[in-house]
């Protein structure tokens, strides 16, 4: 069965197609982070007009030479993001799946984040824990089953990738700031600032970034020369606090639920320094962890295709619309 997945939900215009037996056959992504980085951050309006120009040159470039004819059903991203964006690849889908009179299922973002490490790694089996750390999200997730999902903890403000991004700012760099602080941080020293590790002794799997941020907002501030180097310590110090709150967070995850597979997913999974900080965990604590390849990590058509065969349609192409801006795991039907 052939699966055609399309995402919109930010500022990521793509189109994949998985098939049961043999995976993926065929993605395209077009990503809109060099309009958006002009302004600073994702302008959803432009966002939803981008989708419109791009996405029929995604869908030819996914399926190349295969006939849109051997689709089976259509898969497509219904929430959450922003609702421009969405209404623009839900609006799409629906014409495709007239056009070939196939059925249409709509999914949701973060339960394609969740589950699509699957797809790369089919020994990993319910349960096991999710930390998904991504520009809108940060949430530690308890994967029961497919289509069953408990949200251990969650950000109480900033998401990571969030945080990465206003600090990127502050740091003058480019948007998204979370790579560029990557690479900043691989010249400066991890301890030259030390800088506050919020809620990282605090009882429960809740995790805080705005602190943090604000932190090195005061300490730039108080800067006067805000060379090179200093950056780079800035850049490190702030990304060593990042990785030792959230390796806390997930050993105490872990010691409390008892799982032993993690899997990390997210933009902000692309981080070399943060996956070898929580891979350091597997041997203390007996866990296997794992990884999507990076481009798997930041958002993709491909894990949407991916759930959407594992979800049953219920048959119909239903024009009614389904698009949620919000649309909180706990209220996702199995
Ligand atoms: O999952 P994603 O592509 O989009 C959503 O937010 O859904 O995540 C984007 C976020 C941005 O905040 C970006 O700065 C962050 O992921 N990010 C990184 C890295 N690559 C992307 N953060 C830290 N280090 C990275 N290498
Ligand atoms: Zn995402």
């Amino acid at each position: 069965m052939k699966t055609l997945g399309i995402e919109t939900s930010c500022d990521e215009t793509a189109i994949a197609v998985y098939d049961s037996e043999h995976g993926i056959i065929g993605e395209s992504v077009y990503s809109q982070i060099k309009m958006h980085a002009e302004y600073g951050g994702v302008v959803p309006e432009l966002a939803s007009r981008d989708h419109c120009v791009k996405i029929i040159g995604v869908l030819k470039e996914a399926i190349g030479d295969l006939d849109l004819k051997t689709i089976d059903q259509i898969a497509y991203t219904s929430g959450p993001g922003l609702l421009g964006a969405l209404l623009m690849g839900e609006s799409f889908a629906q014409g495709l799946s007239t056009a070939l009179n196939i059925p249409l299922i709509p999914i949701n973002h973060l339960e394609g984040h969740l589950m699509s490490p699957v797809m790369e790694f089919p020994e990993i089996k319910t349960p096991y824990l999710s930390l998904l750390v991504s520009g809108g999200h940060s949430m530690i997730v308890d994967v029961k089953e497919r289509g069953s999902y408990e949200i251990l903890g969650q950000s109480q403000d900033d998401a990571v990738g969030e945080a990465f991004d206003k600090v990127g700012k502050l740091l003058d760099l480019p948007y998204p700031g979370g790579p560029h602080i990557e690479k900043l941080a691989t010249a400066g020293n991890p301890k030259a600032y030390d800088f506050p590790r919020p809620m990282m002794h605090s009882d429960n799997l809740n995790l805080s970034f705005s602190g943090l941020k604000t932190s090195v907002l005061y300490t730039v501030r108080d800067i006067e020369d805000l060379n090179d180097q200093i950056k780079a310590d800035i850049a490190a110090s702030f990304q060593q606090a990042v990785i030792d709150v959230l390796s806390k967070k997930i050993k105490k995850a872990v010691e409390a639920s008892g799982r032993s597979d993690v899997i990390i997913a997210g933009g902000v999974a692309a981080n070399k320094a943060l996956r070898s900080g929580i891979k350091d965990l597997e041997s203390s604590l007996g866990i296997k962890v794992y990884y999507p390849s990076l481009k798997y990590c930041g958002d993709n058509a491909a894990m949407i295709a991916y759930v959407g065969s594992l979800r049953s349609s219920d048959g119909g192409n239903n024009k009614a619309s389904s698009v949620r801006a919000r649309w909180p795991l706990s209220e996702l039907s199995k």
